[in-house]
């Protein structure tokens, strides 16, 4: 039974800490124990109102700050979604297998969409999101809370396959982080933290200079009171300090709160901490070429390609459709052959 995961970061914005200590440093501290796959996810990124320049800029930056952040494209393959034409053709298929009421059902069309001038898209982006995951024969998808009803309903879609079609798919299983499941927004501890919110005040992106940061966490939102205690239901503002510093140290939140005498003090370690996190991180992002980003996605796109059509051409003959052979070794037009994915 394989063990192998998959992780995909949207370019809808510049990447922040929540998706660095929820999504990004997980896949990586695992990448060595288990065969991992990588991808930028730029067609989810087309689900709502976009740039195309802008979504180029962000696509580059997300591959390269996985790059910065310790991805290591000796073991694991990172690829840009759009150069496989796979996703977008195993959608198709599986939105003949998913309904109208479970896509209609998932959290994320019923906050972000609604309007009829929403992409269509927006409502079957969870089946995009389960064609990139059974593409692979994934077992893990190690992912924050918000995602996790997507890969239950990937779950779903694969099991209603595999019944109705035959054994293709693996079934996956959602993976959370054990720490920073969801980093909460430092102005509004009651939101996520994410690179769409609609003020940045709270939102500690990677990229931000050490002053933008320590400026940002010195005016989070408290709450009422002095005293530093982790109780995430009456103090959740200062119960996500906590968090956060817990999971970047690895001490518990409640050993942590015993430290400190006061907010100012909490923050003033916080800032200190989330710097020292993001510098070398951003000191390798600024050593990047864009050249060396472009040549590790070309090469990750070389090496799943041959797995993912596979797969696809599984599916096209379990639903009945016919796959094209493919054309003789040799023959003008073959594909060179890719190194081997794991
Ligand atoms: P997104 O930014 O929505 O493309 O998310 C990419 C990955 O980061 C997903 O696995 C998310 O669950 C994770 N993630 C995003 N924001 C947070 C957050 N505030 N806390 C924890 N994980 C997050
Ligand atoms: N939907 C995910 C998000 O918004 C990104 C994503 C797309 C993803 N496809 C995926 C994550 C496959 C894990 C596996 O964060």
């Amino acid at each position: 039974m394989s063990n192998r995961r998959i992780s995909g970061f949207k370019p809808t914005g510049p990447l922040q800490l929540g998706n660095y200590l929820g999504a990004i440093r997980p896949v990586i501290e695992a990448q060595h124990r288990q065969p991992t796959t990588v991808f930028v996810a730029d067609l989810h990124a087309l689900t709502v109102p976009h740039d195309p320049a802008r979504l180029r800029e962000l696509t580059t930056q997300v591959a390269g700050l996985l790059l910065a952040g310790g991805l290591d494209t000796r073991s694991t393959i990172l690829y840009r979604q759009s150069d496989l034409p796979a996703h977008a053709e195993l959608h198709y298929l599986l939105e003949c297998v998913a309904s109208y009421g479970e896509v209609h059902r998932m959290i994320q069309f019923k906050e972000k969409g609604g309007g009829s001038g929403t992409r269509l898209s927006l409502l079957t982006y969870p089946v995009l999101m389960a064609a990139d995951i059974l593409l692979h024969d994934i077992a893990e998808v190690p992912v924050g809370r918000d995602q996790r009803q997507h890969v239950e309903l990937t779950r779903d879609l694969a099991l209603r396959f595999n019944e109705r079609f035959g054994p293709v798919f693996t079934v996956p299983e959602a993976v959370l982080p054990q720490v920073a499941a969801r980093v909460a927004d430092l102005s509004d501890p009651t939101a996520k933290m994410g690179k769409t919110n609609a003020s940045t005040n709270g939102v500690l992106f990677l990229l931000d200079p050490p002053d933008v940061l320590r400026r940002k966490i010195m005016r989070a939102v408290t709450d009422t009171g002095t005293e530093v205690v982790y109780d995430p239901e009456r103090k959740p503002g200062v119960s996500n300090l906590l968090d956060l510093l817990s999971a970047i140290t690895g001490d518990k939140s409640e050993q942590i709160a015993a430290k400190y005498e006061n907010y100012g003090s909490l923050k003033a370690a916080t800032a200190d901490a989330v710097i020292a996190l993001l510098e070398p991180i951003q000191r390798r992002y600024h050593e990047l070429t864009p050249q060396d980003i472009e040549q590790a996605l070309a090469q990750g796109a070389a090496q799943a390609r041959e797995r993912a059509d596979a797969t696809v051409s599984r599916v096209r003959n379990a639903m009945g459709l016919t796959t094209a052979q493919p054309a003789p070794a040799g023959s003008p037009g073959t594909p060179t052959t890719a190194p081997t994915p794991r």
